[in-house]
């Protein structure tokens, strides 16, 4: 049995400007324990124009907070305006990424197809990709969410190694849940992740979905957070709105004493 250590990600989105990012991440920091983070692995997700502030500050006060990315592009460098290229987020000790949420592929029209590109790209910087996948409510209601979800996981890690799928992150968020409030319950969360973990195991082998850590995301608060923790193919959360506040983010993270 391969103990996966649980990964709880912070998403702020479009939120928080750098003197904000720097108020929250020393909150967070204060608000969080050893055992804390022997326990659990947290990561946050700031805007890029925080990354450098918050990079400093978690360096100059050695927290354990890995820092993290919202988005890249695939290429290493080139006339892409607006777009950061994965080699400039590891410069800044960036160690995930997460490629193809949501918000990307509905708002700004990303497909399978660049998603892989860029799961591709974080891995070559020797980061680590937090691939997203998730169904509408329409898809739901049809009954296809786990064909939805299982093409997104296959086309996302097309060309991948099985040795480096094993070391990657698969967040599952059903579109309707993200930001709403509405949450998937604990079965309907783990019935799709575990179906992702046997995708996994088809196309990559089983050592590769044993050692696949898989998050929740799509409304994780403190009063749900345990609940869905302590489902047997949910490795940990990936938390939008409730991790721009340090202490409901740190409440989260402390999923086992609520
Ligand atoms: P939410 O967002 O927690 O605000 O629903 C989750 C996400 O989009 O990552």
């Amino acid at each position: 049995m391969v103990d996966r250590k649980p990964l709880i990600s912070g998403n702020w989105k479009m939120h928080h400007n750098h003197f904000e990012a720097i108020q929250t991440v020393q909150k967070l920091s204060y608000a969080l324990t050893k055992e804390d983070h022997a326990l659990v692995d947290v990561s946050i997700h700031p805007p890029f124009t925080d990354l450098r502030s918050v990079q400093t500050v978690l360096d100059a006060d050695s927290i354990p907070i890995a820092l993290g990315a919202q988005n890249c592009h695939w290429e290493d460098k080139g006339a892409f305006t607006g777009e950061v290229a994965p080699g400039m987020l590891a410069k800044l000790n960036v160690k995930y990424v997460i490629a193809g949420h949501s918000e990307r592929r509905e708002l700004f029209g990303e497909l399978d197809q660049q998603v892989n590109l860029k799961v591709r790209a974080i891995l070559k910087a020797a980061m680590t990709p937090i691939l997203c996948c998730g169904e509408t409510l329409a898809e739901r209601e049809a009954g296809s969410t786990e064909a939805k979800v299982s093409g997104q996981v296959i086309a996302g890690l097309q060309g991948v190694a099985a040795e480096q799928v094993g070391g990657l992150v698969i967040a599952y968020e059903p579109i309707w849940a993200i930001g709403t409030g509405r949450t998937a319950t604990a079965e309907d969360a783990q019935t799709v992740c575990g179906a992702i973990r046997a995708v996994v195991a088809q196309s990559f082998g089983d050592t590769a979905a044993a050692k696949v850590r898989i998050q929740y995301g799509g409304s994780v608060k403190p009063s749900n957070a345990a609940e869905l923790m302590a489902q047997p193919d949910i490795d940990g959360a990936l938390v939008g709105g409730a991790s721009l506040d340090a202490d409901d983010f740190a409440r989260i993270i402390n999923y086992r004493i609520a």
